[in-house]
């Protein structure tokens, strides 16, 4: 497109790099405010956080992680690429009880930020421990780009339609959150 084949902007490894910025400054934009805002602000800005990182997760699931294990072939690799599938799971996990959970809830904050701490942890080990190797390894790093844009742009499609048809800021029936958890735990 218009000769710049190394655009940044289908760059595979570029892609999943703004994706990681703009939830880490999703997160501190909660940390900003999350004293003076109201509930339903809050439980705003989380949605958009789960959101994003909920079409991250499957970007990098159905596309980028099996075009890395694809290149890279060595045993380090596919242990990296192994643990970050199961990191995934735990964050889908904190995300779901998060998303149960009501911004009343005594314990909302806290789970935010143990969210934030693991999407960090999880982040610095793809930036700095896959995301190099992949550079170096023979992956058209456009062509998945290409394909990671699409499918999130498909996704974030779905996901706003979705949201389109339910009642607005309504919690899901089985919002347990945090506090029963917190409770039972004695
Ligand atoms: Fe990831
Ligand atoms: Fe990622």
């Amino acid at each position: 497109m218009f000769g710049m084949a190394n655009d940044d902007s289908t760059n595979a490894l570029e892609i999943l790099k703004r994706d990681h910025d703009a939830v880490d400054k999703l997160f501190a934009e909660y940390e900003d405010v999350k004293d003076g805002a109201d509930d339903s602000e809050k439980e705003n800005l989380v949605g958009q956080i789960c959101d994003a990182l909920t079409v991250h997760a499957q970007i990098e699931e159905t596309i980028f992680y099996p075009a890395a294990r694809r290149a890279l072939q060595e045993e380090e690799s596919k242990d990296l690429l192994d643990e970050a599938a199961v990191e995934h799971q735990t964050l889908k996990d904190i995300i779901g009880r998060l998303e149960a959970a009501p911004a009343g809830d005594p314990l909302y904050d806290a789970g935010v930020k143990v969210l934030s701490e693991y999407v960090k942890h999880h982040v610095r080990e793809e930036e700095n421990e896959l995301f190099p190797k992949v550079r170096s390894s023979d992956m058209d790093l456009q062509a998945i780009g290409q394909q990671l844009a699409e499918r999130k742009e498909q996704l974030e499609r779905r996901g706003s339609q979705a949201r389109g048809s339910n009642s607005r800021g309504e919690k899901p029936s089985r919002a347990a959150g945090y506090s029963r958890a917190s409770r039972n735990a004695h």
